[in-house]
């Protein structure tokens, strides 16, 4: 039977870790302050953010949630994002993505003060983490590699395949897993015979946004499989299809009218792998762990304690 990626457990851990050092910075001064602009009415981030704002009340993380019209210009969403930049109570700024097509959201993410980019987008921060320098990883690899580390998976000299090149998740875990010293491919839409190179690895990463890609065949027997993606099935066939073998899950999709599913099969994960996150439960709530642990290490470092 493979092992089961806990990531609420985890996350659970971190976040005790957390308590203290928040304690801290409230004895010093103030508690860390998180600033979250979220633009529109998108369903997924609006549970995202939801969660990010129940997440920061229970630690004691000081929080606002700013709601832009989604009308709003990119010049506009510059000077908010300024504004943040100028406030003391706020160490950490958090732009929800995605943004509505007429905001240029690089021009946002470039405006966004370094020191207090707490999803690690900024490009100085990209070069931090490609420099292996200090400062803030974005928050779904680093909850990744805290899995990784905290499961006691072995990456030193292990082949890592990652699944997806984007800027929030395929890039920055590939070069994160190179620095647990990983040999590390990168795959894609225009990748060859994608099974065969899946197979070779050690550690899976899907993150490429199609429900269930990632089938038996392309995992390795004993591989550790994380899987990134959060899709939302809205047809009974294709619920059916992926979810034959099991009819809580069937139960589930009839009640609510969708049900979620990951970019890997979960029976050929549980068939193959020897350890994979499950979905949900596993890689997302790590996101929002580090996330808060981004914003701590933020507020430390304003307020000299690190
Ligand atoms: N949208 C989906 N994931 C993320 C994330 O990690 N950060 C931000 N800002 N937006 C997202």
């Amino acid at each position: 039977m493979p092992r089961i990626l806990d990531g609420t457990r985890v996350r659970d851990e971190i976040k005790n870790e957390l308590k203290p050092r928040v304690a801290a910075l409230a004895a010093h001064g103030r508690p860390p302050g998180l600033a979250v602009a979220l633009v529109g009415h998108d369903p997924g981030s609006e549970i995202y953010v939801r969660n990010k704002i129940k997440t920061c009340q229970e630690l004691g993380i000081y929080s606002e949630t700013l709601r832009p019209p989604e009308t709003i210009t990119t010049d506009e969403l510059l000077r908010t994002v300024e504004e943040l930049n100028r406030r003391g109570d706020i160490d950490g700024i958090l732009v929800q993505l995605p943004l509505p097509k007429q905001v240029d959201a690089k021009r946002i993410l470039l405006a966004v003060s370094p020191e207090k980019d707490v999803d690690g987008f900024h490009p100085c921060n990209v070069g931090n983490l490609v420099a292996g320098l200090p400062g803030p990883r974005a928050c779904t690899p680093a909850g990744i590699i805290e899995m990784l580390k905290r499961y006691e998976i072995p990456m030193a000299g292990r082949r890592a395949v990652v699944v997806g090149r984007s800027d929030i998740v395929g890039k920055p875990v590939a070069l994160l897993l190179l620095h647990q010293h990983a040999t590390v491919t990168i795959c894609h839409s225009k990748t060859p015979d994608l099974p065969s190179v899946c197979r070779q690895a050690d550690i899976l990463v899907a993150a490429i946004g199609r429900p269930a890609m990632i089938t038996a065949d392309y995992i390795k027997p004993g591989a550790a499989v994380i899987d990134v993606g959060m899709n939302r099935l809205d047809a009974r066939a294709d619920a059916a299809r992926i979810f034959r073998n099991s009819p809580e899950k069937l139960a589930s999709f009839d009640k609510k009218g969708n049900v979620l599913v990951g970019d890997v099969d979960p029976f050929g994960a549980a068939e193959v792998a020897g350890a994979y996150t499950p979905v949900p439960g596993g890689v997302g709530p790590l996101t929002i762990a580090m996330l808060m642990a981004n914003t701590v290490a933020a507020a430390e470092r304003r307020a000299g304690l690190c």
